[in-house]
């Protein structure tokens, strides 16, 4: 058995498939290079037959990643093999995932396919995937609730005909534990040529399982997990990279394997994929939500002083959690945020780059005291995200909050680099603010979400805003950022309808 497990990260592509949580090309190579920094084995990019946009996306990762093999999805199905294999052309080492249901249910009423015709078009998309490359991924959809007699005639048949991963999804979140780490097992011994093969395991969360079922996995002879940061994917989400990789780590007493995760990097790569798909980390989130080492009780508190050990099972530093938190201020130059950043391992891709960020730093610092790592991250995130060829801009922007009146908000925008102004009333600032944005823009999409989150702490903390519109059954999300949240509003409406603007059609994967 492999000391190695690999992880085999999928926020591109199943974390994507969350609702409201579609990622442009840029912000997909943003998390690929965090990734790939991270020391992930291999990054599942995207499914570049669903779309133009996600196979440009899958390209844009194969043509940057080195360290790490970029997988694309594929249904077994020629075309979408052929699309695969063509984004991943320029890949150092690319990797085909390919699929196909297995379950009564799916076979009969999605698939309309017979068992036998399923086995034959299987082993047909990993023949026509090896036609492009010697890494393919096998998956029997709904592994979870197939005969396990049917998954080794499946599994056996792709084997021979190229596969080397074969990956077991419980897609609906419907395994415990020890059934799913016993199905591992079994077919591990029952499959003849199963030392030819690695076992993945890829695990939904619907009964807040998926974690438990991968470990299980692990511990019964599994030696890729995929996973996602933060948990993210479809409906409840995938198992948390996060949690796998520190449980494998932190209990190597128990485990015969270990990933090449570099644990630091685990912090800032949450931030960066909260920020970027807005989906904000709740408070208690094992590992990299804000409490997960903060310790509140006075006699946990006493004990952590006297012997750290005695209430904590890993050190906040070693998942990225800085120990120095205050960082810069005020009177803090261009060398000092430089070296900072550096140490925080940001990277800039251009002078300009660093400029504007440098700009943002010095913008915030007149308004805010300490600037905190935090603080540094989310106006990176902000420089890079934002767009000079953004259709809809904040130009500047008033509100008026008096008790016993009736707030009022005046937004001057730029649409296109033509300026326009409106005013509105509104039950709040924020919603005035809203309010006249639309008189301007004229959207007609549904705002679904609206959340507030504070950065750090403190009253002169950022407020970071999510925003989520819907429009022709398009669902986005937009984030912005500042000391003054009904400007942090503004600045994530106007990301939102930025994103519905450049128009990203993506089809969901699994339909
Ligand atoms: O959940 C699932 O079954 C999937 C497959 C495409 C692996 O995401
Ligand atoms: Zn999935």
């Amino acid at each position: 058995m492999s000391d190695k497990l690999i992880i085999f990260d999928t926020t591109l592509r199943d974390g994507e498939q969350s609702p409201g949580a579609s990622m442009t090309k840029d912000e997909k190579v943003r998390i690929a290079k965090q990734l790939e920094r991270m020391r992930v084995d291999v990054i599942e990019a995207g499914f570049p037959a669903a779309s133009n946009g996600d196979f440009d996306a899958v390209k844009a990762v194969a043509d940057c990643v080195v360290e790490s093999t970029v997988c694309g999805l594929a249904r077994a199905m020629e075309n979408d093999i052929r699309r695969a294999g063509e984004a991943l052309k320029g890949a150092k080492r690319g990797r085909i995932h390919t699929f196909i249901a297995t379950s009564p249910i799916h076979m009969e009423k999605k698939l309309c396919m017979t068992p036998d015709q399923v086995v034959e078009q299987a082993v047909k998309a990993v023949t026509w995937a090896r036609q492009y490359t010697d890494d393919v991924e096998f998956s029997p959809e709904d592994a979870g609730r197939s005969d396990p007699d049917f998954l080794c005639r499946v599994l056996e048949a792709v084997i021979k005909a190229g596969a080397k991963t074969l990956n077991i999804p419980d897609t609906v979140g419907y395994s415990l534990p020890h059934q799913f780490g016993g199905l591992i097992l079994q077919l591990r011994e029952r499959i003849p040529n199963a030392d030819q093969a690695i076992f993945s395991v890829h695990c939904h969360n619907d009964l807040g399982l998926a974690v438990a079922n991968s470990l299980s996995a692990v511990l019964n002879g599994a030696r890729q997990v995929e996973c996602t940061i933060n948990g993210l994917g479809e409906r409840a989400g995938n198992a948390a990279l996060e949690e796998v990789v520190m449980a494998v780590r932190t209990r190597q007493d128990v485990f015969t394997c270990d990933t090449r995760i570099d644990t630091t990097q685990i912090v800032p790569a949450s931030r960066l994929v909260a920020s970027i798909t807005g989906f904000p980390v709740q408070l208690n989130k094992a590992i990299v939500g804000a409490n997960a080492f903060a310790h509140e009780a006075g006699i946990h508190q006493d004990g952590v002083i006297k012997n750290r050990e005695t209430y904590e099972i890993m050190r906040a530093e070693d998942v990225g959690w800085s120990a120095n938190k205050m960082v810069l201020g005020k009177h803090s130059g261009r060398n000092a945020l430089r070296q900072r950043m550096a140490e925080l391992n940001i990277t800039f891709a251009s002078d300009e780059e660093f400029n504007g960020v440098f700009k943002r730093f010095k913008d915030l610092a007149d308004r805010k005291h300490e600037i905190f790592d935090e603080d540094l991250q989310s106006l990176v995130n902000e420089e890079v995200g934002t767009n000079v060829s953004d259709h809809f801009q904040l130009v500047s922007m008033r509100a008026h909050c008096e008790t016993g009146v009736l707030p009022v908000a005046k937004v001057v925008l730029s649409l296109g680099g033509e300026q326009h102004e409106a005013e509105s009333q509104g039950g709040g600032p924020v919603d005035a603010t809203f309010k006249a944005i639309e008189k301007i823009v004229h959207s007609g999409t549904e705002l679904q979400l609206y959340s507030v989150n504070n950065i750090t702490s403190g009253t002169d903390a950022q407020g970071e805003v999510t925003v989520r519109l819907a429009h022709g059954g398009r669902i986005v999300n937009g984030q912005g950022a500042d000391t003054d949240i009904v400007v942090a509003s503004a600045h994530a409406y106007l990301d939102a309808l930025n994103k519905l603007q450049a128009n990203l059609e993506r089809a969901h994967p699994q339909v």
